[in-house]
């Protein structure tokens, strides 16, 4: 296997606060990794460290065996991170289309012929092909998520960071989000997966990362983690399928 992602003892602090607190753990390529942790835990700001939106305060981010701690989020971009952001972030008054079209050309940069095929994979893959040509602000929740969801696959990563995609949705969206998460890992993309839908996440990932105050509380595969006495006493007494209050 090779090694796609090492974190390498990152730390984030703002202020006073250390939000992240030497966390160091390795994806391999292909690998789908989960991240489990409540609210604050510090897990959106690990996925800002490493799709390069936040500077480390130290520590390193290794991809593909370089150094991208010092590189701005648009060039990790380009070598193969893409994101999703907890809170989609469309732009309203554009298309579904051309929301799709902007991300495919702000990532890899390629031909509007490439970026053409690439958005229309990305559609068909996300199941938004019937709305291509709807504004964005009109979209209902779950074809925001999906929208939020093709926009980072049009930069066509091989790293896929997720933050909380799932949130908010019905059982039965869920289901179908689930559908589209395999199939994107089917085609080889390694994911980063953040989600307190711990049913929906165990049932896609090959490993859990388990993160509280910031700091990594256990690594494993999501049988032994959901089953740790440390997951027990971070989630005591909370119903992990609630969606949290945030
Ligand atoms: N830009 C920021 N400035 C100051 N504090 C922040 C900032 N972003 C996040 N935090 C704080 O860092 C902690 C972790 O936040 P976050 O990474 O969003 O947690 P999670 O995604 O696990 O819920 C929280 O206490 C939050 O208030
Ligand atoms: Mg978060």
């Amino acid at each position: 296997m090779t090694m796609l992602l090492k974190v390498d003892k990152a730390v984030k602090e703002f202020g006073a606060l250390r939000v992240c607190n030497e966390i160091s753990f390795e994806i391999q390529a292909g690998e789908a990794l989960g991240i489990l942790g409540p609210n604050g835990a510090g897990k959106t700001t690990l996925l800002n460290l490493i799709a390069g939106d936040l500077p480390l305060t130290s520590g390193r981010i290794l991809f593909n065996d370089q150094d991208v701690s010092g590189q701005p989020a648009n060039k990790r971009c380009t070598m193969g991170i893409g994101r999703t952001s907890q809170i989609p972030r469309p732009f309203t008054g554009m298309t579904v289309y051309e929301n799709v079209l902007l991300a495919a050309q702000y990532g890899r940069r390629k031909s509007e012929a490439d970026s053409y095929h690439v958005c229309r994979d990305v559609l068909a893959l996300t199941g938004l092909l019937p709305l291509w040509n709807t504004v964005a602000g009109n979209l209902r929740l779950l074809d925001r998520k999906r929208l939020e969801l093709a926009r980072a696959l049009a930069t066509q990563p091989s790293l896929l960071l997720l933050d909380e995609i799932a949130g908010g949705l019905t059982d039965h969206e869920v289901h179908d989000l689930l559908a589209i998460l395999r199939q994107i890992r089917a085609q080889g993309v390694t994911i980063i997966w953040i989600e307190h839908i711990v049913h929906a996440l165990v049932s896609v990932v090959d490993r859990i990362i388990a993160i509280d105050f910031g700091t990594l509380l256990i690594e494993g595969t999501p049988d032994e983690v959901i089953h740790s006495e440390t997951f027990r006493q971070v989630y005591f007494g909370i119903d992990t399928d609630l969606e949290p209050v945030t």
